[in-house]
């Protein structure tokens, strides 16, 4: 099949286009290497895709419109790209709203009439719950953070163009995602960065925060399955382990054999305090669950952060 992969560049999507590879698919990335973090780790992140024959990249800002020529043929598109993280999303309003809500909306347009989409997945994310999003997909949406509104406007923005232009779409909201290329403002990459480095965490809040992680070839093995899935449907994407973020720092000192520096922080603004998500949705309609332990998947993303040194 022809996909496009949205944030090709990024830690999910680059999992993503190595997957579709291996399974035999014609990819096309789309990133425009935002300065959310280094465009080096990105690049690093293609390396494997740059030399694979049946893959093509398109560097350009999905917020500018989506070039027709890049949309011909293309049978799934996967969209990823977006600005993550919630902590910047109080005061870069704008940089969030460009690649969340409006690169959404422009690709969203360029698919309408499209003659050869079987489906469209939007990468959401378990912020659009709020500050507890622990349960089933019929928790109510009560972002606490403009990353999380942005993001659920995108969501909204699939639903109108499903219900209004026939543009076929499914909405899969991931929770916490591991592993190696983690992004490196995420939680677990700074707790390894620090620890293997002798570096002192800052911990923002009481540390008592629960996640519920999902590894990342988990997480890519839901989204490759939810092309099967019914359009307008919406999915938890997460399960995995849940676990304190202390708990967390522990088992990285146990698989590290080295001892954590913990500096405390106050909480941060919009923080989500709790995060699990009730997966049984994706394996009833998908026979979707993770298979990959906190332990082994934490081992794999120390080895990775070992391998390519201190994070940027
Ligand atoms: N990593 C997680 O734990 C997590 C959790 C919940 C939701 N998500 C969602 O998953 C998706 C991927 O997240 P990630 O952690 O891989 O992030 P990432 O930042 O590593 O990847 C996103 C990529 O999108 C690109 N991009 C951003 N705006 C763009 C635009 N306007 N045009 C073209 N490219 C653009 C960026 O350059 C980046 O490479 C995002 O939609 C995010 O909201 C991730």
């Amino acid at each position: 099949m022809r996909c496009l992969v949205t944030g090709a560049a990024g830690f999910i999507g680059s999992h993503l286009c190595e997957r579709l590879l291996a399974d035999g698919h014609a990819v096309v990335g789309v990133d425009a290497f935002t300065n959310y973090y280094a465009r080096s780790l990105k690049e690093r992140n293609l390396a494997r895709c740059r030399d694979h024959a049946a893959f093509a990249l398109r560097e350009l800002d999905l917020a500018d419109g989506a070039p027709p020529d890049l949309l011909d043929g293309v049978e799934i598109v996967f969209h990823l790209a977006a600005m993550p993280g919630l902590v910047r999303s109080w005061t870069h309003f704008d940089d969030y709203n460009r690649c969340n809500v409006v690169a959404t909306h422009r690709l969203l347009e360029g698919l309408k009439g499209s003659k050869t989409l079987k489906k469209l997945v939007y990468a959401s994310t378990s912020s659009v719950y709020g500050r507890y999003a622990s349960g089933d997909e019929s928790l109510p949406t009560k972002p606490s953070s403009p990353y999380g509104i942005t993001k659920l406007a995108g969501e909204q923005l699939c639903r109108v163009y499903a219900d209004e232009f026939g543009v076929p779409n499914v909405v899969l909201r991931f929770f916490s995602v591991y592993g190696p290329r983690q992004r490196p403002d995420m939680g677990l990459n700074h707790f390894i960065d620090a620890i293997l480095n002798g570096k002192p965490i800052r911990l923002t809040g009481d540390g008592m925060h629960v996640r519920g992680n999902t590894f990342v070839h988990d997480c890519v093995d839901a989204v490759v399955k939810s092309t099967a899935a019914l359009p307008g449907e919406t999915f938890n994407l997460g399960g995995g382990e849940l676990i304190t973020v202390i708990e967390a720092i522990r088992k990285i000192e146990r698989l590290s054999g080295k001892a954590a520096i913990i500096e405390r922080h106050p909480p941060r603004n919009g923080d989500q305090l709790a995060t699990g998500a009730d997966v049984g949705k994706l394996f009833r309609h998908l026979g979707w669950k993770p298979t990959t332990s906190m332990d082994d998947g934490l081992a794999q993303q120390i080895e990775w952060q070992k391998s390519v040194g201190v994070s940027a």
